[in-house]
């Protein structure tokens, strides 16, 4: 037998029980340890972190705040050495500043604020006999902030709807906001999805049609507690209302040079982006997939029409560099094929259910040439990359329970679809339960499995899991026994492990316990088996997740934070204990002695 090659194998080990402790809980015989926490140095020359006296000159050479995703990249011709690179999604300022209020935010809170978010790219030495990483200082260690300069690439770049008055040329743009999941390319270099960027922008534009478009993104709130137009008008929509079209995007950062400048990549669309993983053809097509994480929004893909240069060396990433800026955007419509509408309200998931069929709508087609197309009735194709969502509304797209990771399977090519949760389903005045969203006000999520034809415009697909308490009766595990699997609610952020088992990360577990990282078979007779393998502390998220054969790395986001955490009432003391703040962290587990990781 394979082993590399047979799901299943990569499972074995203790589940770990639900739980609301306020630390990170493994199964026997691994061990874990804090790689790095908010405000650790990531350059020889920054500042120890001090908590109360806190600067951004300080933060800017420091780890960012809210860790989110990870990927960990071999550094070649350094045994066990690895770029370790962190998006830092957002602040939460009365976690980080003694009695914060909104109202009397200053330009400092604000500067630290700016200079938290972003990425970081880290040197890390791993080690021979375990899996523990040591963060160090080296040549490719970096910090990107809410002002380091961008590029823009594909049909919208250098628009007028880029245009600002600091920036005629709508080409570059000062940083980047809510980087949540992401994904690596093939050719080395690491994406990262601006999420919930319409926090940012207060007020509203004058202009009828702009305050619309604006809208559908929830830009122009007249109040936003951050306050941060006091100190930039960029954040103002009244002053700069072009602005906030310069955030929403996908960008694609360099980690093997330091001085690079990071592009957002307009050719993928602008929406709230949640990850951007990849899956590439026989033919060196690339098609990476996209969900939009927000009720009812959609999930998406781009198909390029260049094809991929092998090889790492500096000229293929180059010209790789450019493939996602010309192609076609498509978004999905889904058809379910049950007889009937699964309410959650008496009929039991079936093996029969669940199942149906699909289609790509293309949205837009990019160039290179500058003749790129809109395929969307109404639009150009400078307006369908930066209002991807009206244009999606057009093209007649399937509303889904927010589209958090969406994830190709190294193995088998089938994709996975994390859709975290949907309070308002089937609420009066919102759309009812389909197949592939079964449920009212839906609490716990679901994980959809997709069969692509992966260049076409066809798919079929099932739900892998409709997750929840086993015991209820609106949950579902793949058929297998409900019995046998560990609780889970709200998937956030899949990963592979080396052999092909699905692993799913959660935030906002609706189970009255905490957040946790997961296991599932994906074939075999134990397909739906789900396994907690780790659990984080109290108020906290697992992101990030990354399973290697001799590792297991997650992303300790938001330890404490609830509505009304503030310095002086911590829910969470993670990591340092006693009566510390918490910081969020990225941790790392492996088993004992050395072991594999679920063998
Ligand atoms: Fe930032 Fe959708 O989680
Ligand atoms: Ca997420
Ligand atoms: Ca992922
Ligand atoms: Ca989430």
């Amino acid at each position: 037998t394979d082993p590399a090659g047979s799901p299943g194998i990569g499972t074995d080990f203790t589940a770990v029980a639900p739980n609301t402790r306020d630390e990170v809980m493994i199964p026997d015989g691994y061990e874990q340890q804090v790689v790095i926490r908010w405000g650790d140095s990531v350059f020889a020359d920054a500042p120890a972190f001090d908590f109360d006296n806190q600067t951004a000159a300080a933060q800017a050479k420091q780890f960012g705040f809210n860790a989110d995703y990870a990927a960990l990249l071999p550094i070649e011709g350094a045994p066990h050495k690895y770029l370790l690179v962190v998006s830092h999604e957002y602040t939460t300022e009365p976690m980080m500043f003694r009695g914060f209020s909104p109202d009397s935010v200053t330009r400092e809170q604000y500067e630290i604020a700016l200079a938290a978010h972003g990425l970081t790219v880290i040197e890390v030495q791993g080690h021979a006999d375990s899996g523990k990483l040591t963060p160090g200082f080296g040549k490719y260690n970096r910090r990107i902030t809410g002002t380091t300069e961008i590029g823009f690439t594909g049909p919208a770049a250098g628009s007028d709807l880029l245009k600002t008055s600091v920036d005629a040329t709508g080409t570059k743009v000062l940083g980047t906001l809510n980087n949540c999941g992401g994904g690596v390319t093939p050719w080395g270099t690491v994406l990262s999805g601006e999420e919930n960027f319409n926090g940012y922008f207060a007020g509203e534009a004058t202009d009828p049609t702009i305050a619309a478009r604006h809208k559908r993104y929830g830009v122009g709130k007249v109040d936003i507690p951050r306050h941060w137009e006091r100190f930039d008008k960029r954040f103002d929509v009244a002053q700069e209302p072009s602005e906030a079209n310069r955030f929403g995007w996908t960008l694609e950062i360099d980690p093997w040079d330091a001085s690079s400048t990071p592009v957002k990549h307009t050719a993928l669309g602008r929406f709230k982006h949640e990850s951007a993983e990849i899956h590439v053809t026989d033919d060196g097509t690339v098609v990476l997939y996209m969900g939009d994480d927000e009720r009812f929004e959609y999930m998406y893909k781009f198909v390029s029409s260049k094809k991929i240069q092998s090889g790492n060396g500096a000229a293929a990433r180059r010209h790789n560099m450019t493939i996602l800026s010309e192609g076609t955007l498509y978004v999905a419509k889904i058809t379910g094929d049950h007889p009937t509408q699964i309410d959650g309200t008496g009929e039991v998931p079936s093996d029969k259910g669940f199942t149906g069929t699909g289609q790509w709508l293309p949205l837009l087609e990019a160039r290179a040439d500058g003749q790129s197309k809109s395929l969307v009735e109404g639009m150009n194709a400078a307006e369908v990359a930066v209002f991807t969502r009206l244009a999606a509304d057009k093209a007649g797209a399937t509303k889904m329970d927010r589209p958090e990771d969406i994830q190709p399977n190294p193995k088998t090519g089938k994709v996975y679809v994390a859709l975290t949760n949907n309070s308002n389903r089937g609420k009066e005045g919102y759309a009812g339960p389909d197949e592939a969203n079964p449920r009212n006000q839906n609490k716990n999520g679901q994980i959809l499995e997709i069969t692509d034809d992966h260049t076409g415009t066809s798919f079929t697909w099932t739900l892998l899991l409709v997750c929840g308490d086993p015991a209820a009766a609106d949950t579902y595990f793949a058929g297998f026994d409900k019995s046998k699997v560990s609780p889970i609610s709200c998937p956030d952020n899949l990963a592979f492990d080396p052999y092909g088992n699905l692993w799913i990360s959660t935030d906002g577990n609706a189970l009255k316990s905490n957040d946790g990282l997961f296991s599932v078979v994906l074939d075999g007779p134990n397909r739906g088996e789900t396994k907690q393998f780790l659990t984080v502390p109290i108020g906290a998220e697992t992101c990030g997740p990354i399973i290697e054969e001799n590792r297991v790395l997650v992303c300790v986001q938001h330890p404490g934070e609830s509505d009304t955490a503030t310095t002086d009432n911590p829910t969470s003391h993670w990591p340092d204990g006693g009566s510390t703040q918490p910081r969020a962290s990225v941790v790392v587990v492996w088993k004992k002695n050395g072991g594999r990781i679920g063998r």
